[in-house]
């Protein structure tokens, strides 16, 4: 919830926005530093761009921090982001005071190491009653989190289903479908993210690289959100 002196800027149409953090490695490789550095920044700007979605009204924000193919980079960067966010781990509990944040990991968290996932269900556990919903994406792919939904319900005994199933049986199935999904470093596709979420989401696609995404930027993402005509398939 924004705090009450901040006027919040959106309201109930727009309370879920979903980021492809994208560009980190191209925005250290334009410094002439390695890709890690580029995910360091990264991670930096993840922070501070969550607490701002959270100052101007925003009630959850989702975001892709690792998919189920990033594990195919060369270690040493698969290192770095794992040491990140085990370091990002370890801030939540003050983070969650300051900003309310409640933390959600979506995604096959079976892989990671023990302490990895221990200190992801504290986390989640500490933070529960906070009212900023962050869902970090982490070795997540959407097809693998259809196809386990579906499992999901076979298992259950169902013979027929109906889509509010299948939304139901999601890693997301606690909150809404995105209202926007938006992507930096310029790429035009959702690579397996949300897929089956972003059925009516607004897509905005930007060529800011992910460390360089500014409050100005989401303000512009705001406004052309405001600009948009949400027809849901109707006239
Ligand atoms: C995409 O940039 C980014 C990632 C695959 C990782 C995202 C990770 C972070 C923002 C930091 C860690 C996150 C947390 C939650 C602490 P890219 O490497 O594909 O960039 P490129 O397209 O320029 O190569």
């Amino acid at each position: 919830m924004a705090e009450s002196n901040k006027a919040p800027l959106v309201d109930e149409r727009l309370s879920h926005i979903a980021f492809i953090m994208d560009g980190n490695g191209r925005w250290a490789s334009k410094k002439m530093m390695p890709r890690t550095f580029g995910h360091k920044h990264g991670a930096e700007n993840f922070k501070k761009i969550v607490q701002y979605c959270g100052d101007i009204g925003i009630k959850i924000v989702t975001v892709y921090a690792f998919s189920t193919e990033n594990w195919g980079r060369p270690q040493n960067e698969v290192d770095t982001i794992m040491n990140l966010l085990s370091e990002y781990l370890d801030t939540c509990e003050r983070e969650m005071e300051e900003h309310n944040i409640r933390y959600r990991f979506i995604g096959d968290m079976s892989v990671l190491t023990p302490e990895l996932q221990r200190k992801i269900a504290y986390v989640e556990e500490i933070s529960k009653d906070k009212d900023l919903l962050l869902n970090v994406a982490l070795n997540y792919g959407s097809r693998a989190e259809i196809v386990n939904a579906f499992n999901k319900i076979v298992k259950s005994g169902k013979t027929e289903i109906t889509e509010a199933d299948i939304s139901d049986a999601l890693y997301t199935a606690h909150c809404p479908d995105p209202d926007m999904i938006v992507r930096t470093g310029g790429d035009i596709r959702l690579s397996n993210f949300l897929l089956w979420q972003a059925q009516y989401s607004e897509l905005y696609f930007t060529d800011v690289l992910w460390p360089d995404l500014s409050k100005e930027n989401i303000n512009e993402i705001v406004q052309e959100f405001y600009n948009r005509k949400r027809k849901y398939g109707k006239v």
